[in-house]
């Protein structure tokens, strides 16, 4: 069983096979997403909402994301641990963004660490890069940003947005990102994006295009039971126990038949 990195994710773009991925905050979940197959297990920011009970991700620290992360590492063998920067404790500096990355991975067992935002953070993700910090960008509904943005809402919907998401996905490759998350944007806007970069993006609510596909594990579970978007579906309809779910969530995945289309935004 090979462990994965960050430089294999760009080979299994190469090769076609498909991403999968899923949050998981602690030990047992982690052990059990590991077991399943799943190739990247993101210790989210999400966390703030699913385990702490906030209305957004902004109240979380450096410290819990720690503490996450950590259980996390302990749980696998071959799934690559990424792990969020959580909001301003990378925003202020490059400087900052090398000391918390460094907790994350000192600390934290993290492989990468993802932080939001696109061209603005671009040189802080070289920074990190040439100091041996692996980085995943995140594009679209970046959840840090949501009272700028007005909400949980779909992104890059007129053209020129669209093709600022692109530019910025561009300038993420270009500082030296080893993968890119896309939230919450138009399918065909995701696989023109997914099409001109190198590195793998990796969709939520993005369609079946993007190289790959993350989902906060507790909503494919069904366990959510707020509001559902679209792109969630439920893997335990029909699923004897988390583990078979986590697994056809997995081969769901490879097999590009999630998500579909009315799991998408035209
Ligand atoms: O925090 C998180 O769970 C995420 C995913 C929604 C991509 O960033």
């Amino acid at each position: 069983m090979t462990k994965v990195t960050a430089p294999q994710l760009q080979k299994m773009k190469q090769q076609g096979e498909r991403i999968s991925s899923l949050t998981a905050y602690d030990y047992l979940f982690a052990r059990t997403l590991d077991r399943a197959g799943v190739d990247a297990i993101l210790v989210g920011d999400s966390l703030g909402m699913v385990v702490q009970g906030n209305s957004s991700t902004l109240p979380v620290t450096l410290d819990e994301m720690t503490y996450h992360s950590l259980a996390v590492s302990r749980g696998v063998t071959r799934s690559m641990v990424i792990t969020d920067l959580p909001f301003m404790s990378y925003q202020q500096s490059p400087q900052q963004a090398l000391l918390s990355a460094g907790q994350l991975m000192k600390s934290g067992g993290a492989e990468v660490v993802k932080l939001e935002g696109g061209t603005e953070m671009a040189s802080t993700v070289s920074f990190l890069v040439e100091r041996g910090v692996p980085v995943c960008g995140h594009l679209g509904l970046t959840p840090q940003s949501v009272h700028q943005l007005g909400g949980y809402r779909v992104q890059g919907r007129d053209a020129e947005r669209a093709e600022q998401l692109l530019q910025d996905a561009l300038a993420l490759q270009s500082a030296g990102a080893c993968a890119v998350v896309l939230e919450c944007i138009p399918q065909p806007l995701a696989q023109q994006i997914t099409a001109e970069l190198a590195i793998p993006t990796i969709g939520i609510g993005a369609g079946a295009d993007c190289d790959g596909q993350v989902l906060v594990l507790q909503d494919m579970l069904g366990l959510n039971d707020a509001h559902v978007p679209r792109f969630v579906r439920n893997f335990m309809t029909g699923s004897q126990s988390i583990e078979m779910a986590v697994k056809s969530y997995v081969e769901a995945v490879q097999d590009g038949s999630f998500p579909s289309s009315d799991e998408s935004y035209a």
